[in-house]
C-alpha cells in the first residue's frame, strides 16, 4: 500500500530552486492498476521516481507497505528498490551488446541469487510477457520495439517486486504494439495481483487502468474510478 502526504520536491537549479511536486497526497491499495497523465513538466517523472524510492521528498511523507521512506538512507532505500519495485522506463534501452535472457537476469545479480537460478528466474519472467526460447539469445537490435519493451517489462518482473512503475511504457510504439504491452501489465494486475502505476500522455492507454490520476504544475487536480475498466 502506498500513502503519500503532503510530498514536495524542490529542485536546485542553477537560477535559484523549482518545485516540480506542490503538495501531493493519494493513497493506492495493493493490486490498484492506476494511470498518471499530465502534461509535459507537471511532474510525473519527480514523482515516479520518489515512489520508486530513486529519490526522496523536499517535505512530506511516504509510506511503502507502512514504512516512511522519505526518511530513509540510501542502503535502506536500495533495498526497497531490489525488494519491492520494478521500474519499467522508456529511456531505459536494454544493454545492447547482452542477449535478451541475460539482460533479464542482470537485477538478480545485485541481489547474488545463484546463476541457475537467475536463468530459470528470468525465463519465468520473459514466459510470463509472452516471450520464449527463440527470443533468449537475441540482441535488442534483433527485437522489434514491443519486443523491446517486454523483455524491459520481464527485467522488471524478475525480482518478484509487489509494486510495479513504468514510465510512457508504450511511448513509442504503435497502436498494435501498445495493446501487447498493456496486455502483459493487466495480466500482471488483474491474475498475479500486482499493484501497477503506469505514466502516460495517451488516453487510450490510460483507459486501460482501474483509476486515472491527473497531474498538473505539481498538484493532482483530479483523481478519478475508470468506470470503463472496473472488474
Ligand atoms: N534534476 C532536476 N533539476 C532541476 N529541475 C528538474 C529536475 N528534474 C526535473 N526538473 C523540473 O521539474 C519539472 C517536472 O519534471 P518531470 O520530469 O517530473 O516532468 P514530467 O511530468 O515527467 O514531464 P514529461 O511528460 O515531459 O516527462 C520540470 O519543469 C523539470 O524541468
Ligand atoms: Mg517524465
Amino acid at each position: 500500500m502506498i500513502e503519500l502526504s503532503d510530498v514536495t520536491k524542490t529542485y536546485k537549479t542553477g537560477a535559484g530552486s523549482f518545485q516540480a511536486l506542490r503538495g501531493v497526497s493519494f493513497r493506492i491499495e495493493d493490486g490498484e492498476f492506476v494511470a498518471i497523465m499530465g502534461p509535459s513538466g507537471s511532474g510525473k517523472s519527480t514523482l515516479m521516481h520518489i515512489l520508486g524510492a530513486l529519490d526522496t521528498p523536499t517535505s512530506g511523507k511516504y509510506f511503502l507497505n507502512g514504512k516512511d521512506v522519505s526518511t530513509l538512507c540510501e542502503d535502506e532505500l536500495v533495498d526497497i528498490r531490489l525488494g519491492q519495485i520494478g521500474f519499467v522506463f522508456q529511456s531505459f534501452n536494454l544493454l545492447p551488446r547482452a542477449t535478451v535472457l541475460r539482460n533479464v537476469m542482470l537485477p538478480l545479480i545485485y541481489k547474488s541469487v545463484e546463476k541457475s537460478e537467475r536463468e530459470a528466474r528470468a525465463k519465468v519472467s520473459l514466459e510470463s510477457v509472452g516471450l520464449y526460447e527463440e527470443h533468449y539469445h537475441h540482441l535488442s537490435n534483433q527485437l522489434s520495439g514491443g519486443q523491446i519493451q517486454r523483455v524491459a517489462i520481464a527485467r522488471a518482473l524478475v525480482n518478484d517486486p509487489s509494486l510495479i512503475l513504468a514510465d510512457e511504457p508504450t511511448g513509442n510504439l504503435d497502436t498494435k504494439t501498445s495493446e501487447i504491452v498493456l496486455g502483459a501489465f493487466q495480466r500482471l494486475n488483474q491474475e498475479q495481483g500486482r499493484t501497477i502505476i503506469l505514466i502516460t500522455h495517451e488516453k487510450d492507454v490510460a483507459e486501460h487502468s482501474d483509476r486515472i490520476i491527473h497531474f498538473k504544475d505539481g498538484m493532482v487536480v483530479s483523481d478519478t474510478k475508470n468506470q470503463k475498466n472496473l472488474h
